[in-house]
């Protein structure tokens, strides 16, 4: 009898064991899982080395401005304005998603002006000033599709806000 209590005891100590070892693996497992996680998704910075030698499309002499606003074509630029920049600009000097657009003429040239208006994407990446920008508002202003008449427009419209 003394004998069967024993073996019982014995096997119960072997399994023990085994359950012991097992549970043993699964824990050193937790501790190491095989699977990591994959490293968070953040979007890189702009290339701040710009080339030396950018030249955006629009030239200064590509421009001509009249001595007087031109009615017609700032109430063309207003409407434009309306349906496609208000929701981000606003046409005071308070901030929206971007820069409050008042003074606009005063701040920068003709030119860069109709650049980043018609070639936004180029002027985000290469001129230093439009990067400033992007640094502060961490917004990338979208590329709209617009002619040159109607980015000519959207200017007459800031140099009569800007009056
Ligand atoms: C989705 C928002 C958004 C829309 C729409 C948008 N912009 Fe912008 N814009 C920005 C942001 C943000 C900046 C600052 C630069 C950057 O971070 O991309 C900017 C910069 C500018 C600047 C330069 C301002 C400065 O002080 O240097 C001008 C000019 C400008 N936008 C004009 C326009 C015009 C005109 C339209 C409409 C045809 C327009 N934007 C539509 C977001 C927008």
């Amino acid at each position: 009898m003394l004998f069967l209590i024993f073996f019982a005891l014995k096997i119960l100590c072997k399994y023990f064991f085994i359950v012991f070892i097992a549970f043993g693996i699964i824990a050193c497992n937790n501790g190491k899982p095989e699977l990591t996680e994959p490293e968070p998704y953040r979007p890189g910075p702009l290339d701040m080395t710009a080339p030396p030698a950018f030249s955006p499309p629009v030239k200064e002499s590509d421009i001509v401005i009249g001595k007087n606003i031109n009615p017609q074509l700032s109430k063309q630029g207003e409407v434009l304005y309306n349906t496609k920049c208000k929701v981000c600009h606003k046409i005071n000097t308070e901030t929206l998603v971007g820069p409050g657009l008042k003074n606009i003429t005063k701040r920068r040239s003709p030119a860069w002006i109709m650049n980043i208006i018609l070639y936004t994407g180029m002027m985000l990446q290469n001129d230093p000033e439009a990067r400033k920008q992007y640094e502060i508002f961490k917004v990338t202003m979208p590329a709209l599709p617009l002619t040159n008449g109607e980015a000519r427009s959207l200017f007459e419209f800031f140099r009569k806000n800007d009056l």
